[in-house]
């Protein structure tokens, strides 16, 4: 391969802190970042499994692995973590907010959701991203670079069709999701215009759904309504994008949305 696009990718003597990088998606993130030769820190509510993820990732990887519990639904464990992982090494370099997802057993259907479930959803994907945000920004800022991912949702863009997920017996998923990775859209945008000019990119990637755990009648349903007549893949899917907003290829985008959903949001 060319050095010109080794140069463009390499990030070699670089730090990067995904949360909830133990799985999932978040651990995608992880893999794609250690590949490029980024020195990681992840975590996960559970220590243990953010440490057992840690030896796997050091296996495979010739790159060193921080991992640090979080739980980001509390102003004091995001401070107390986010500190930690800067001392670590004394920099991030690349933050990827990922943590996020469902909250509570209440039922998804607004009218019959505990009002705390709602509070607790948006502040784990909401609130909880912008206190990261806050935390390593802050540190961002002051050396003058970095490059912050927000992982939003293709729900914060568009309305759902309630029929497909009644159709397969789920429940949907709450308006309070679509308000929250809504909302992590608006902070992209505003903390790219109060970072940017300070050296620190912010851009937000918006997943669509990936196939994991799911009925073979909403699988194919959902893959009906993307243009390219599929779910996403775990281990797949999200890499490419990660790589891109994190490296220096991406060094003049700024504040963007970049959707990973075979089209999902395209297809009408
Ligand atoms: N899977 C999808 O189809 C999909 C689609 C669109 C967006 N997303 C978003 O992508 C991100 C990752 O999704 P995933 O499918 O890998 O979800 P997941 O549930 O497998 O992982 C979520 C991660 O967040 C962490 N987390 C949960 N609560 C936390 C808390 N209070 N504090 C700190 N960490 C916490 C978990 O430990 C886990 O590592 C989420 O933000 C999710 O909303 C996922």
């Amino acid at each position: 391969m060319h050095h010109e696009i080794e140069d463009m990718f390499n990030l070699q003597g670089r730090v990067a802190l995904v949360t909830g990088g133990a799985r999932d998606l978040g651990y995608d993130a992880a893999c794609v970042l250690a590949a490029a030769g980024a020195d990681l820190v992840i975590t996960s509510r559970d220590l243990a499994s953010a440490e057992s993820t840690a030896e796997e990732l050091r296996k495979t990887y010739p790159v060193e692995v921080l991992a640090l519990a979080l739980d980001q639904t509390e102003s004091g464990s995001v401070v107390q973590t986010m500190d930690r992982a800067i001392e670590w090494k004394g920099r991030i370099d690349v933050l990827v907010n990922n943590a996020g997802g469902g909250f509570g057993e209440s039922p998804g259907y607004l009218f019959d959701r505990d009002p705390a479930d709602i509070d607790g959803l948006i502040r784990l994907n909401l609130t909880g991203t912008l206190w990261c945000c806050r935390e390593i920004g802050r540190h961002m800022e002051e050396r003058r670079s970095g490059k912050i991912i927000n992982i939003a949702s293709i729900a914060g863009l568009l309305g759902r069709d309630r029929k497909m997920y009644d159709r397969n017996d789920m429940s949907g998923q709450p308006i309070d999701y679509a308000g929250a990775k809504a909302g992590v859209l608006g902070i992209t945008m505003d903390l790219a215009c109060l970072l940017g000019p300070k050296g620190v990119y912010v851009n937000a990637i918006s997943p669509g759904g990936f196939e994991r755990n799911l009925s073979d009648g909403f699988v194919k349903d959902y893959s009906e309504r993307t243009a390219l007549g599929r779910m996403g893949k775990d281990g797949v899917d999200l890499k490419g994008a990660i790589l891109f907003l994190a490296s220096s290829a991406s060094d003049y985008v700024v504040g963007q949305n970049l959707a990973v959903d075979g089209g999902f949001e395209i297809w009408h």
